[in-house]
């Protein structure tokens, strides 16, 4: 009996590990939708779509979008902390 709910306890907690580890990798869609909210939505009323960038680039476009592309109209000085960029786009990969 205790044995069993020991091990679970464990699995529970490896678990646990796992998904948050996961998660902080990832980035948070929750927090990445407030990023987005307090950031971005004075120019993005809705979500912008992400394929011409790419996934991949994001991270490099959102930290300082006119050294990503110099010709871009998002007059936007650039994400500074990675957790925020990171949250973002969670945030936008979540929703396509
Ligand atoms: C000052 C206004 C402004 C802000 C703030 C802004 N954007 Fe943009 N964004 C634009 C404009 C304008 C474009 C179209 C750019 C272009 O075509 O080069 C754009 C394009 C994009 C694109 C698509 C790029 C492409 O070329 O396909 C993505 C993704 C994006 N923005 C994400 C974000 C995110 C995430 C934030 C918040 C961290 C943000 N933007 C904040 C104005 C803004």
């Amino acid at each position: 009996m205790r044995a069993t709910r020991r091990r679970s306890t464990i699995l529970a907690a490896a678990i646990g590990a796992l998904v948050s580890g996961a998660a902080a990798f990832a980035g948070d869609p929750e927090a990445g939708k407030a990023v987005f909210e307090t950031r971005c939505h004075g120019c993005h009323a809705a979500p912008p779509y992400i394929g011409r960038i790419g996934e991949a680039s994001l991270p490099m476009f959102l930290a300082n979008p006119r050294r990503f592309n110099p010709k871009t109209a998002m007059t936007f000085p650039g994400l500074r902390s990675k957790k925020d960029i990171d949250d973002v786009i969670a945030f936008l990969t979540h929703r396509q």
